[in-house]
């Protein structure tokens, strides 16, 4: 089964690392493209779900690749052994992927490749805290709807409130779908202040707009 644009993306990012864990695996489309590319030479491929981890079972077993990727019953990051130094979590809330990294021992991880799909900046948020710094994001956009990308390794940055929401790569490159999302909020909101009268919904909306012409300068 071909990967769609969100999990291609999240692929490419593992190109040069040696073992992938896939946290949320599902399907495990992701580490059987992983391995059957030669990015990564072995995966695991993980899920705390009976039914996601059966097909996944059986998606791997039925591939060429079976002897090179593990798939496991488990949550979060405990089955990660120190070999594994990527590991992709994506198709997640941005809460659910916080609490994974706040919640686990992140061993000898040297990437992080983390694709929530809402929130990002409830993940941005505990960066500092947990020892890894923002090396790329992306912003996609597959069948009309917009993902973050967030790409960690080690190490520390502090980061300002503007970049906790936003994203500091995505501030700096002002990419083509970064723009474009910001300007539909923006158009929804001010439509939508044609029609309210509450008064601290008013104050909430504009505080919101400011908020995204910042992000936009
Ligand atoms: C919506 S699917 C995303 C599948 C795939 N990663 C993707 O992006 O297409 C989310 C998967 O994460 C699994 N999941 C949720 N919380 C988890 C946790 N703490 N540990 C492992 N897997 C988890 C769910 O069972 C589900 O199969």
């Amino acid at each position: 089964m071909p990967l769609s644009k969100r999990l291609s993306s999240c692929l490419k990012f593992t190109q040069g690392f040696n073992k992938l864990a896939d946290v949320g695996t599902d399907h495990a489309l992701l580490p059987i493209a992983a391995v059957e590319s030669g990015f990564v030479s072995e995966a695991l491929a993980i899920d705390n779900k009976v039914g996601p981890f059966a097909i996944a079972y059986n998606n791997v077993k039925n591939s060429d690749f079976a002897s090179k990727i593990k798939v496991l019953l488990s949550d979060g990051l405990n089955s990660l052994d120190d070999k594994v130094d990527v590991v992709v979590i994506a198709g997640m809330g941005g809460s659910l992927i916080r609490n994974i990294l706040l919640n686990h021992s992140l061993k000898n991880v040297k990437r992080f490749i983390l694709q929530p799909n809402n929130d990002p900046d409830s993940i941005r948020e505990i960066l500092y805290e947990i020892g890894y710094y923002i090396v790329d994001e992306l912003i996609i956009n597959d069948r009309g709807k917009y993902y973050d990308m967030i790409i960690i390794e080690p190490g520390t940055v502090e980061y300002t409130q503007l970049q906790i929401v936003f994203g500091p790569v995505n501030l700096k490159e002002k990419s083509h779908f970064f723009v474009k999302r910001i300007e539909e909020e923006l158009e929804r909101l001010n439509k939508l202040l044609l029609s309210i009268s509450l008064v601290d919904r008013r104050i909430a909306i504009k505080a919101r707009i400011v908020l995204l012409e910042e992000a936009l300068k």
